[in-house]
């Protein structure tokens, strides 16, 4: 009995309990488009966190994650643009988007305490989001294109909401 419980428990683990909710999120998400190989460059404009999360299929898991296009109908993504976070209690916090337009804080290094609030910044160029995020980690579990009456269109820097 003992030993069947070691093996189940070994299963458990090796399994990675894997959250069946997350895991059919992920895989609506279909096969990854390309064209880079699985890294911090890779599946651009996607909600990270349907992967990249406790119980999810993929490891590191982020804090907070997203990617920031120059408008709404941009199909790359812009590199440099500071996405500024702040919490309640006025502390703020920085992370800059990398060359498809991606940041991610990875698990622990998200210094703010939810709901957070957050504001895009490129030279002159803002544009802050109103409402705050109450615990969504992934940016574009709400902001995907093509828009619906439950989606926001892609996070971008520019131009008409
Ligand atoms: C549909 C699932 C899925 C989504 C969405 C996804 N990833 Fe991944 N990612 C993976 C898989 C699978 C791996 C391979 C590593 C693993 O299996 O843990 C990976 C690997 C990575 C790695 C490299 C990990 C390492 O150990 O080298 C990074 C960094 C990464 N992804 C970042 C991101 C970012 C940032 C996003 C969002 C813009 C994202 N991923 C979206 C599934 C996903
Ligand atoms: C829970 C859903 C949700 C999450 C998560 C979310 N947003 Fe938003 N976002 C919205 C909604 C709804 C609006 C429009 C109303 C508003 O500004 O509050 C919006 C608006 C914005 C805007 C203003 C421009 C526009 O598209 O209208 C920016 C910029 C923005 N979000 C950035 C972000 C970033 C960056 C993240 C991730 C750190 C994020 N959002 C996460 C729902 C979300």
């Amino acid at each position: 009995m003992r030993r069947l419980l070691v093996l189940l428990a070994a299963a458990l683990v090796a399994s990675g309990c894997r959250d069946p909710v997350l895991e059919a999120k992920a895989d609506a998400l279909g096969p990854d488009p390309g064209p880079y190989e699985e890294g911090p460059l890779h599946r651009a404009g996607f909600p990270c966190n349907h992967c990249h999360a406790r119980g999810g299929r993929a490891s590191p898991h982020f804090d907070l994650a997203g990617t920031v296009y120059a408008d709404k109908d941009a199909a790359e993504g812009l590199e440099g643009v500071t996405v500024r976070l702040f919490d309640s209690t006025g502390r703020q916090q920085s992370v800059t988007t990398n060359a498809v337009g991606t940041f991610a804080l990875g698990e622990g290094a998200l210094e703010l305490d939810f709901p957070l609030w957050v504001r895009l910044e490129l030279g002159d160029e803002v544009r802050s989001m109103q409402s705050p995020i109450f615990r969504e980690r992934s940016c574009a579990a709400c902001h995907r294109n093509p828009a619906s009456p439950n989606r926001h269109w892609q996070v971008h820097l520019r131009g008409d909401p």
